[in-house]
């Protein structure tokens, strides 16, 4: 039977948790808090809300390191807080999509403590090796957290393989034990009434047999040996089989180093095992492999990118779209500019809104957020970034080193949502937020530019609305322009006798507008534009202009 893929007409919002709305009052967000916005997050014209994890955690790595599958964290309310959460997106017609998490669990996961002591049937739930014999680690492979990937318990005797924090152990995936837990919880899941999986990671879950060391990579050392490893098609179609096809529910991969013809072996509508990727290349214009190691922003790359992933999957796959997410600094810092924050928000977000594809949005996105700058490190909570800085770049100054962080560090995008330019920008009733709040909120927040129509916050509602609009953004099909342009990005997506074209400038200054060929101007609608004076051949900085033909 075919299936009814409704996440295609869909726009989907991102909560991480911690940091969207602090409904008790103890200083972090959570899923009253999430409640009480239910309403504001449909405004936008979302369809439903990615959690990133709400699981019971230490909280090593912001809720990715989980210590129970099929609970809900106290202090995000509870599984009662979590059922109304559910319910009320349901009565408005929104999804509900949570972030599976399980190429590793917490060390605190009864699993791992049973493990470590091995006991049955937990013995090989886990990746464990003893030393070398010449007393080295089990393989050369490096974290992406804290250092290299292995470390030392005790209690078994023998190493533990982290591909991420020290806390986060990773699963046995080929222990077949291990593969009816991931069923379990998919089901556990699926039978309250969720509607999907962001599947945190997936490409990485199968290892290469014998853990070899990694004699490609020059960083992230390992990458080489579980990255598409040899059986995660297989894994991975055995969840499908046996369990998500028997619920109407989709799934969305995270997957970083992977191109659009790799991307197919997991979402190809015929034969993947999965309905969507997170792919990385349209956030690395400005760095190579991961943010940590900066380069000048290229558009030239970024179109390529987006492009890219719009021309390979075309009648085969479904793109997901996004330009933030938890994991990377705000998009305005990166690729827009701050001196034109209002102009570049829209722009940037005209700039992936008209793609084909399901789009994401960031909380905070919608209103422009930009990066946190904190004056210490002592105020960083990502594991990520503290461990890099007490451990690299150590004969900068510390303005140099912090700095680094402001660029790269996924703080910068987990700020609280700035609500309002009350206290603590509306985020929290408590005396602190669990993280400091982005100064510029009495600037940048949700209740000024609910008052202002040609606000960030009203651009995309406007935007998302003519998205759902157009039948050549669902059904089109999508053609760049000028691609060598270091100033321009420019599309179309035509369906029949339906034509938009998008033209974006990152530049700037003033910028002359080239129309491409066999585009008749003078019978174009301009339906969208960022500013209130669009001019015929040349473009404001940072101007977006979406025109119609029809
Ligand atoms: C990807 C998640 O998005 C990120 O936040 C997390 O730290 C790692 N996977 C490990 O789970």
């Amino acid at each position: 039977m075919e299936r009814n893929r409704w996440y295609k007409d869909m726009v989907f919002y991102q909560v991480w948790p911690r940091s969207f709305k602090d409904g008790d009052g103890d200083g972090m967000g959570d899923l009253l808090g999430v409640y009480e916005k239910l309403d504001y997050i449909k405004s936008l014209g979302c369809d439903g809300i990615w959690f990133s994890p709400i699981y019971p955690s230490p909280g090593a790595d912001g809720g990715y390191d989980i210590a129970d599958y099929m609970d809900i964290a106290p202090e995000f309310g509870g599984m009662e807080a979590f059922k109304k959460v559910l319910e009320g997106a349901h009565q408005r017609g929104m999804k509900i999509v949570m972030d599976l998490v399980v190429n590793h669990t917490s060390d605190e996961h009864e699993w791992f403590q049973k493990s470590r002591q091995r006991i049955e049937p937990y013995t090989d739930y886990y990746i464990w090796r003893p030393a070398r014999e010449d007393g080295k680690l089990p393989n050369n492979w490096d974290s992406f957290f804290e250092g290299k990937a292995w470390q030392w318990d005790d209690v078994r005797g023998e190493y533990y393989l982290h591909l991420f924090a020290v806390k986060q152990p990773d699963l046995n995936m080929d222990n077949p034990l291990v593969r009816e837990e991931v069923k379990k919880i998919l089901r556990f899941w699926l039978d309250m009434g969720v509607d999907g999986f962001r599947e945190d990671v997936i490409t990485y879950i199968s290892k290469k047999e014998g853990l070899p060391d990694d004699h490609i990579m020059p960083a992230s050392k390992g990458m080489t040996h579980y990255n598409h490893g040899p059986h995660v098609h297989e894994y991975l179609q055995e969840f499908k089989e046996e369990v998500l096809d028997h619920y109407d529910c989709f799934t969305i991969a995270e997957a970083p180093l992977v191109s659009p013809k790799k991307a197919l072996e997991y979402i190809d509508e015929e034969q993947g095992q999965l309905d969507m990727m997170i792919q990385f290349q349209c956030v690395s214009a400005d760095c190579f492999l991961s943010d940590y190691y900066p380069m000048k922003f290229s558009l030239r790359r970024m179109k390529k990118a987006f492009s890219d992933w719009q021309y390979k999957l075309e009648n085969k796959a479904w793109n997901s779209l996004y330009i933030e997410n938890h994991d990377h600094p705000r998009i305005v810092s990166r690729y827009g500019s701050e001196a034109f924050q209002k102009e570049s928000a829209k722009m940037l977000a005209a700039m992936y809104l008209f793609q084909k594809g399901t789009p994401f949005v960031y909380q905070g996105q919608e209103i422009g957020m930009t990066n946190w700058r904190p004056d210490s490190i002592e105020k960083y909570r990502d594991v990520q970034t503290i461990w890099n800085y007490h451990n690299t770049a150590l004969n900068k100054t510390e303005e140099q080193r912090l700095q680094r962080q402001w660029r790269s560090a996924r703080d910068s995008a987990r700020t609280p949502v700035q609500w309002s330019d009350e206290k603590n920008a509306g985020f929290t009733t408590a005396e602190t937020p669990w993280i400091e709040v982005n100064e510029n909120y009495t600037q940048i927040n949700v209740a000024q530019q609910e008052a202002d129509p040609d606000s960030v916050l009203n651009f995309y509602r406007k935007a998302i609305a003519l998205r759902k609009k157009l039948r050549c953004v669902r059904h089109g099909v999508y053609q760049e322009y000028f691609h060598a342009s270091d100033k321009l990005y420019m599309y179309s997506m035509t369906e029949e006798s339906q034509k938009i074209l998008v033209v974006c400038s990152f530049s700037d200054q003033e910028t002359k507008f080239p129309t491409p060929k066999d585009f008749d101007m003078d019978k174009a609608q301009l339906i969208l534009c960022n500013y209130p004076d669009p001019k015929k051949n040349t473009l404001h900085p940072y101007e977006c202009k979406v025109y119609l033909w029809k």
